[in-house]
């Protein structure tokens, strides 16, 4: 019985607002408790508890309310005594606004080729002085309690969906269910921490619906669906999509884990999902990237050198933002000379990223909200397939 209570109290409220007439598209809110924040949403990926070069009041500038970090990374470092100690992943960085962690075994696999997984937990050898280390469900979820994200995620088996190996994706499916009890047994505050599970099951349709059913049935404050961007043809990525959205229950979010691109999200919008993540707009901003409606253009290319304008006409962030109306008037010249080697070029070019896929996914709610979805779409994909650059 104490099960039963304990898995039906949430630290959220999810508020539907809009469903698309003609796709499966959402537009909500969602109330956490450092705050609310729209769906659809795109969250940037701070891992060490700080975006790569950006301070949190510049993170708050590109209006982000709510960012991830990594279970795995904030356990090695500061650890979990200092967690306690400073009472939280919130005071640590000064952020006020929402926070959600992955569990760590992702990373874990993802990061080191010694991982092993077992049916304890994920084992890997600890990258500071090697010593053999093991997260099971129930350290991840204690790590993550004294973290106090709003919203922490299961600990889940997950194998690259371009794996032959059948036997070993049904046999992580069927895991990540076990290891969702386990968290759930031993997650210590749901009333402030709203715990999700994650759908796995590669590509196998079948898997997958099985694994919606149980996961469903286990009634957690919201669903991920996980193990996919990981090389996967489109047309599967979007059938296992679909079919996940198809039987999750209309009233809770949905989030797709480790996406992505621009037209990955909006496609993955109209097919029902709400939650996205990527370590892709900061990480390619580093090489110089800058993603805007026309396409991602390399600003370290000589045709930039002379180019006076800012990163994207008429993009309201803080880099290109003129002077006059409190920005930087950062321009493309400058975001040339600077993102070779000069670190703040990185920076700038993160802000306006983020900014980007923050603000494309405000557009797109608007549209949702607006009954005007599919046009944005063909809009959309039309500037950035068919316009002049
Ligand atoms: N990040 C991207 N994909 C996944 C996934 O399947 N599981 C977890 N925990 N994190 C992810
Ligand atoms: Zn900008």
């Amino acid at each position: 019985e104490d099960m039963v209570l304990r898995r039906r109290v949430s630290a959220l409220k999810f508020d539907l607002v809009t469903k698309c007439a003609t796709t499966k598209a959402r537009a909500a809110t969602l109330n956490l408790p450092h705050g609310p924040v729209q769906l659809p949403m795109f969250m940037p990926v701070a891992t060490q508890a700080s975006l790569k070069g950006l301070t949190p009041k510049q993170l708050e500038e590109t209006s982000c309310r709510l960012c991830l970090n990594n279970t795995y990374h904030l356990g090695l470092k500061p650890g979990q005594k200092t967690l306690d100690v400073i009472g939280g992943a919130h005071k640590l960085q000064s952020w006020p606004h929402n926070i959600l962690t992955d569990s760590g075994g992702f990373q874990m696999v993802s990061l080191l080729k010694l991982a092993q997984v077992t049916e304890e937990g994920v084992r890997f050898l600890s990258p500071h002085d090697g010593t053999p280390m093991l997260l099971t469900p129930e350290h991840s979820i204690s790590l993550q309690n004294s973290i106090g994200s709003d919203i922490i995620m299961q600990l889940d088996d997950v194998i690259a969906t371009t794996s032959p190996d059948h036997a070993r994706i049904k046999e992580a499916m069927y895991r990540s269910i076990r290891w969702l009890d386990r968290c759930m047994s031993a997650h210590q505050k749901p009333e402030s921490q709203n715990l999700f599970c994650i759908i796995q099951g590669g590509l196998d349709l079948d898997l997958r619906r099985e694994c919606c059913r149980e996961m469903v049935a286990r009634d957690t404050p919201g669903i991920a669906i996980g193990g996919l961007s990981g090389g996967e043809a489109k047309a599967e990525y979007c059938k296992v999509v679909e079919t996940c959205t198809g039987l999750l229950p209309d009233l809770k979010p949905r989030y797709v884990m480790g996406v992505g691109y621009p037209e990955d999200i909006l496609v993955s919008i109209a097919l029902g999902a709400d939650m996205f993540d990527c370590v892709w707009p900061t990480r390619t901003a580093r090489f110089g990237n800058a993603i805007t409606s026309s396409g991602t253009l390399n600003l370290r290319h000589a045709s930039y050198a002379y180019d006076f304008g800012p990163v994207e006409e008429g993009c309201s962030c803080t880099c290109c933002r003129p002077p006059s109306e409190g920005g930087l008037g950062i321009t493309r010249a400058y975001m040339h000379h600077t993102a070779a080697k000069e670190t703040a070029g990185a920076h700038l070019l993160s802000m306006h990223n983020v900014h980007y896929l923050l603000d494309l996914l405000r557009q797109a709610r608007q549209a949702i909200v607006e009954q005007r979805y599919p046009s944005f779409l063909v809009d959309y994909f039309s500037k950035l397939y068919g316009g002049d650059k």
